[in-house]
């Protein structure tokens, strides 16, 4: 090997610490648009084991006007989900929490410091909103909600179209504390070309504290196949995630 070649090597990037819990999925049956029966459910925890996954914190949608999820729908579900799991030989914990849609719903619940489905000591709650336009409460859900004791988790911030190309929006709502959440599979462009730009852009600023899944069905696990040719990826797996502390 001559000198010349020695420094002509770049540096190896350093290889990411795989996750092994997952914070972001729809994968008990029947209650929303994710997994249709159990036995797709157990399909898709299968190959969530086989990537290495121990735990999932699995977030059925709670949107009062398709979805009208509460923890009389979620928890029974979640007990056949882990009876099923236990029977199939899958070893994986499994919780539940919810992927709340910030609609008149959540807000009076929140308003009345309604018990609410979260995750870990630290109470993070995960929640959306609408794609196009940013809610007139955001700013208030988020601040009523860390003064119920909860910590407000935003389910991928990179897919919401009031955030393109208006960084210092991000930014704003970034300084109220709320924690990001951002999905896989932004990093492998299956939304849209802005969403992973997006994506790319809260990794080059350290503003990602969660990666999720957002596994709705098989094809989700199956797309993230390609992740593997992107660098933001490695880079975002390379955070101090948060998943590493459930
Ligand atoms: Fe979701």
């Amino acid at each position: 090997m001559s000198i010349f070649s020695i420094f002509s090597r770049r540096q190896p990037e350093p290889l990411p610490e795989e996750l092994t819990t997952d914070i972001h999925s729809h994968l008990l049956p029947g209650l929303d648009d994710g997994a249709t029966n159990m036995e797709e459910t157990l399909a898709m925890l299968r190959t969530f084991q086989e990537r290495g996954y121990r735990r999932l914190y699995t977030t059925p949608h709670i949107l009062q006007d398709y979805f009208p999820n509460s923890p009389e729908t979620i928890l029974p579900a979640l007990e056949q989900v882990r009876t099923a799991v236990a029977q199939a030989g899958i070893e994986i914990e499994i919780f539940a929490a919810a992927e709340y849609y910030l609609d008149d719903a959540f807000i009076a619940a929140v308003n009345q410091n309604a018990s609410l489905l979260s995750m870990g000591p630290k109470k993070y709650v995960l929640f959306e909103t609408a794609f196009i336009n940013e809610p007139v409460h955001l700013r208030e859900v988020i601040f009523q909600l860390f003064s119920n004791g909860y910590t407000p988790v935003l389910a991928h911030p990179e897919r919401y179209q009031y955030f393109f190309d208006n960084f210092a929006r991000v930014e704003d709502i970034f300084s109220t504390g709320v924690l990001f959440q951002v999905n896989y599979l932004s990093f492998a462009n299956y939304y849209a070309p802005p969403v992973l730009k997006l994506a790319e852009q809260l990794t080059d600023a350290g503003m990602v504290h969660f990666l999720g899944s957002d596994c709705h069905k098989p094809r989700h696990l199956e797309a993230m196949k390609a992740l593997a040719k992107s660098k933001h990826w490695r880079k975002a797996l390379n955070l101090p995630l948060l998943n590493r502390s459930l």
